[in-house]
């Protein structure tokens, strides 16, 4: 204990509490000092299979209060109430990122905490402090008589000694806390579904389907002649259903985000999640030009025309080059907790789109090549036209490598999604 001057207890000044699915806590503001007293009490169906899970293991755990002035975690100090072989202690934390936090003061693990008390009710953990609101001489100390502060609420296991990584269910307050006033505040958690709806969605559009469209109208514009809906080739009809179906997805998609994330652009607080708003931001207006511009292309004869394709041929292919870009961006938050598995399938599908293309054009050049004696040679000396046979020969290799595309893009595509969406902090990510 050091040998501060302690600030007197003064009375209750004002009374006030945070409640959410999970968990209550209450307060007594006094000048100098805020009593707290809370605990878990969650009754939905899995806090109560979580709590029981912990019964049966007998392991150690902790509740941890976090005071924050923002939503995320960093700059936080943190009240961690443990319960180690059913002894409950409390200490004082600060949390420099998103990394497992430190005592706030090494030398005095309690500093600013006094009347801790921390035991199981009904199983679950109830921890009650009192804590100095400032103390000038700890200089990372969060002032809750001068700033205004997020309370956040996890819980996770200790091993060793040492708490470990929290779920994701952190639980934030909806707006930041004010001590002073006798209100009840509240809070939720982030839940994870919302994040993962957006990334299946976007997976399934831009991996799978986006991937498919472009090589249709590139390489397959031979396939399925006999299915012309309108006078219109297949190859067509495919590209334009589903590069319309795209940008639906993807809108979809954005709504279900922009949702989660409180109709507000991302926290600016982790670099991967903004630069994959931008990415994927700029993304979705390029494809929304694309299919406005797509109808408005001009006749196959037009003197336009050639100007449209080279123009649409470009947007398209930055669109996938971005798409791309921003698919690994998205793998890589923080808060999907996929870790290598994620950029694993994510490398398996890129290399397969760029070999592809090279398959599709080696044989193109190599086919055509063979029996050369029987190229018919136009007058005007243009490259040579391969014979029948051989256009017949590559057809049907090219059609071969379509059922291979359809295979593997597909595979990785599933195997994303199945990922994505079964992952949860610890699965594939050790902390
Ligand atoms: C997100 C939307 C779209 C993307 C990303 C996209 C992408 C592409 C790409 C990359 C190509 C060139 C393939 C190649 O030869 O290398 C292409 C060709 C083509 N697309 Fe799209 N497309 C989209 C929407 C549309 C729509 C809505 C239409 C029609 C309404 C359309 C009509 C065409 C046509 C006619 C071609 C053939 C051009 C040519 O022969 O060179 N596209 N598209
Ligand atoms: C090309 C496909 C994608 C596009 C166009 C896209 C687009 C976006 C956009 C525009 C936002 C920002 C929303 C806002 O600012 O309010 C966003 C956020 C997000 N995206 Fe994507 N996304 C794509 C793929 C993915 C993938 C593959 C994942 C995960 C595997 C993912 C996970 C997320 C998450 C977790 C957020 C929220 C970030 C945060 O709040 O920290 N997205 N996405």
């Amino acid at each position: 204990m050091s040998n501060r001057v302690r600030k007197p207890m003064t009375p209750v000044i004002a009374a006030g509490g945070f409640s959410s699915g999970d968990y209550k806590l209450s307060w007594n503001e006094t000048t100098y000092y805020t009593i707290y007293s809370g605990g878990e009490g969650g009754s939905s169906a899995k806090a109560k299979s979580l709590r029981l899970k912990r019964q049966a293991t007998g392991a150690d755990k902790y509740l941890a209060y976090g005071l924050s002035l923002d939503k995320s975690m960093g700059q936080d100090c943190i009240v961690v109430c443990k319960m180690i072989n059913n002894i409950g202690t409390v200490e004082h934390y600060y949390a420099t990122g998103k990394v497992t936090p430190s005592l706030l003061d090494p030398n005095e693990p309690t500093v600013g905490i006094t009347d801790a008390t921390v035991s199981y009710v009904n199983g679950n953990i109830q921890c009650k402090f009192t804590r100095e609101k400032y103390i000038d001489s700890v200089p990372r100390y969060c002032d809750s008589s001068k700033n205004k502060y997020y309370l956040q609420i996890a819980e996770g296991s200790i091993y060793g000694g040492i708490i470990q990584k929290h779920g994701s269910d952190v639980v934030v307050s909806d707006s930041v806390i004010d001590f002073s006033v006798n209100t009840t505040f509240s809070g939720s958690v982030r839940d994870a579904a919302k994040s993962k709806a957006h990334a299946c969605l976007m997976v399934f559009a831009w991996m799978f389907c986006v991937s498919t469209g472009i090589i249709l109208a590139r390489y397959y514009k031979y396939i399925l002649p006999s299915i012309k809906i309108q006078k219109m080739m297949f190859w067509f009809q495919a590209h334009r259903a589903i590069m319309i179906f795209v940008p639906i997805c993807s809108l979809a998609a954005f709504l279900v985000i922009l949702a989660d994330v409180g109709w507000k652009w991302v926290e600016t607080t982790s670099k991967v999640s903004f630069a994959h708003s931008i990415f994927g931001m700029v993304l979705i207006g390029l494809s929304l030009i694309q299919v406005f511009f797509g109808f408005l292309r001009p006749d196959k004869d037009a003197p336009r025309r050639p100007l449209f394709n080279v123009l649409h041929k470009f947007t398209g292919m930055s669109c996938l080059t971005l798409a791309v870009v921003t698919c690994y961006l998205g793998v890589f938050i923080e808060r999907m907790n996929l870790g290598r598995i994620g950029w694993g399938i994510m490398i398996g599908w890129t290399m397969w789109v760029l070999i592809l293309p090279l398959l599709i054009e080696l044989v193109q050049v190599l086919c055509a090549q063979t029996k050369s004696d029987s190229y018919q040679i136009t007058q005007d000396k243009l490259p040579p036209i391969p014979d029948e046979g051989n256009k017949k020969l590559i057809e049907r290799i090219k059609t071969a490598l379509l059922f291979l595309h359809l295979l593997i893009s597909f595979g990785h595509v599933i195997a994303l999604i199945v990922v994505i969406g079964v992952a949860e902090p610890g699965k594939f990510v050790s902390d």
